[in-house]
């Protein structure tokens, strides 16, 4: 009964030089639920989301999006893909040269033979959907951050994608932000039945919207479940991922005091 998966890493190793980031990586992504992957700093979890994408190519390991294996798919090949899949990095990555309409415009002139109008109407929709108006004219360096998150989720949505991806979408922001983002995201999954795929480490978002969370730990998915069973769980590292001891700093090196059997 359950559906084939949108986005699917299997086995998925990675590393950087002698930095072994991903290790036997397994995530399905079920076709419309919100998925989170939690992790410490530097564990791999921006990796994970641009290897979904193709961004970033696996060491060994197979890769399908929306039923395609795309492990070693060309940059021409993934075009279609990246219309189906939009990614919204941690930097909310906008044209700093380009005004928010022209930001937002971007994928549309990209992707579609539209004409002006059809163009303006779609931008002025994107960002009621995020809850900003009259910002078209604004430049990016003279937005807030909370409202460069939100111009970058409205960029993200612009190709009506069947999956978002989100990169830390709330970090830095203040608490009324955050859950005016955790609400967007709710929103267009309820809205529009998006798959919604968050790295993060604000548990109070993640549980607030995810269907399901992963979390990654020394290069593999430590443990999964539905948001209720990750809170109960007694997995020893999901505990001690939530109670905040989880290493800030690089850990995936084998280097960790929890040690790791299968060492650099
Ligand atoms: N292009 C790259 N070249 C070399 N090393 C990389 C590259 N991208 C990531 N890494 C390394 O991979 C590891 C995981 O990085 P990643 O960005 O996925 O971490 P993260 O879990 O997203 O951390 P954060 O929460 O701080 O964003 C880090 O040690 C990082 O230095
Ligand atoms: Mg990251």
């Amino acid at each position: 009964m359950t559906a084939d998966p949108v986005l699917d890493l299997r086995d998925v190793h990675k590393a950087f030089g002698r930095n072994r980031v991903l290790r036997g990586v397994d995530l399905a992504i079920r076709p419309g639920e919100t998925f989170t992957i939690l992790g410490g700093s530097g564990s791999g979890k921006s990796v994970c989301l641009k290897h979904m994408i193709g961004l970033m190519k696996p060491d060994s390991g197979q890769i399908f999006a929306f039923g395609e294996d795309i492990t070693s798919a060309s940059e021409r090949a993934l075009v279609g893909v990246r219309k189906n899949a939009s990614m919204i990095f941690q930097s909310a990555a906008l044209f700093d040269s380009l005004n928010v309409f022209e930001n937002i415009a971007y994928p549309l002139r990209e992707h579609r033979d539209w004409d002006e109008d059809r163009v303006s109407a779609r931008v002025g929709e994107c960002l009621e959907a995020v809850g900003l108006d009259g910002v078209e004219m604004i430049m990016p360096a003279e937005l807030s951050g909370g409202m460069r998150k939100r111009v970058g989720v409205a960029r993200g949505i612009a190709l009506e994608p069947a999956a978002i991806l989100y990169d830390e979408p709330t970090t830095g922001l203040d608490p009324a932000n955050q859950r005016r983002i955790g609400e967007l995201i709710r929103s267009l999954q309820q809205r529009l039945g998006v798959t919604s795929v968050i790295v993060t480490h604000e548990l109070e978002l993640c549980f607030a919207i995810s269907d399901r969370v992963a979390l990654l730990k020394r290069g593999r998915i430590a443990a999964m479940g539905s948001a209720r069973e990750m809170q109960d769980s007694e997995n020893p590292d999901v505990v001690s991922f939530l109670a905040g001891v989880h290493q800030q700093t690089d850990d995936e090196s084998g280097a960790a005091p929890e040690g790791d059997s299968d060492g650099k």
